[in-house]
């Protein structure tokens, strides 16, 4: 079969993909109106206009923009929905959705709200589009440990609704140990971990997300390459990394894809994945970051299936489930 085909039909899992940037613009106006919030936009042409980013913090800006839209246990519901539709369309069998609970939880939304509907599209996912998909918790790394510890605490009561945490938004001047103690708590709940890391600051963030945090993956990673040292590290422990091309694309991170750094991650033998980050924001979903990435950088079938059973490996699914899937 011809490669672009193999790309959309192979199962895969999706490691790295936040909810409120699946927000598309169009449900994004419907929710305003409904929830007659008012959008700093005129139109979905003029919001779309705005998606020209120079770096994270520019996109960082809009996307917290953008959910401010979220306010009810449906929209929660409807934002997960609509995104699972589309990974059932991607051939996507296991879903690992992050989400940030500070961005609603200090426009007064509750935590019940925000897990509730989140949670709520997840079951009805594994019922009706047969996609296992599970909720990831990020604290807010711009904001204080104190703020992520009261999150936690908010969250606890619906433990059962979640398998792990991360840590995301601003990257460069809020390194991994300044949330040791939060992640070190976590890590006693028996709480996946992961953490953004590398995808703008350096590598000393994704040793310190390693060996401070004891993160399992470290999502983006791509600064990884310009330190031989850690590069071994990540290959011997066989931790993953969730490589989202066409984000770090748009947030220039890499000014062309052809230049994107996948190949020697792959190389080196990193148990690499793809994934979309934010399809909405970044020009596609992950069936999508995989057409274009193989296309630009010349990747092989062989390569494909590489990302496809690392993506199930690195997944949290337990054996069983693994199982199913390679
Ligand atoms: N929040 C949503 N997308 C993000 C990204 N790519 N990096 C950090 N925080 C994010
Ligand atoms: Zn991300």
């Amino acid at each position: 079969a011809r490669l672009p085909e193999l790309l959309a039909r192979m199962p895969k899992a999706e490691l790295h993909i936040h909810i409120e940037g699946s927000l598309e613009p169009e449900l994004m106006f419907k929710m305003a109106r409904r929830n007659g919030v008012s959008l700093p936009y005129a139109s979905v042409d003029e919001l779309r206009r705005a998606y020209d980013f120079s770096n994270l913090q520019s996109f960082l800006d809009i996307y917290y923009a953008g959910a401010s839209v979220l306010l009810h246990e449906q929209d929660f519901y409807d934002v997960a929905w609509a995104y699972l539709q589309r990974a059932q369309a991607d051939n996507v069998l296991r879903a690992e959705l992050f989400f940030d609970p500070q961005t609603h939880t200090a426009r007064g939304v509750a935590m019940e709200t925000v897990i509730g509907g989140l949670h709520r599209a997840c079951e009805d996912a594994r019922t009706q589009l047969g996609v296992d998909a599970a909720l990831i918790l990020c604290f807010l790394r711009h904001l204080s440990e104190d703020d992520a510890f009261e999150t936690l605490e908010a969250a606890l009561p619906y433990r059962d609704q979640f398998i792990g945490v991360g840590l995301d938004s601003s990257e460069v001047g809020h390194p991994p140990e300044k949330f040791a103690r939060v992640f070190a708590r976590c890590r006693e709940l028996g709480l996946h971990l992961v953490a953004h890391a590398g995808e703008e600051g350096p590598p000393a963030y994704v040793w310190s997300a390693l060996d401070v945090l004891k993160v399992e993956r470290i999502d983006h990673g791509v600064q990884s390459a310009k330190d031989p040292a850690l590069m071994k590290r990540l290959a011997q422990d066989g931790i993953a990394l969730t490589v989202c091309p066409l984000s770090n694309l748009k947030l220039c991170v890499f000014p062309k894809l052809a230049e994107h750094n996948i190949r020697t991650l792959l190389d080196a033998g990193l148990k690499v994945t793809i994934n979309s980050d934010d399809p909405a924001y970044f020009g596609g979903y992950v069936n999508t970051n995989f057409l274009q990435t193989f296309e630009a950088t010349g990747l092989t079938a062989t390569h494909a299936w590489q990302l496809a059973r690392n993506s199930f490996e690195a997944s949290f699914m337990d054996a069983a489930g693994k199982a199913r899937c390679l």
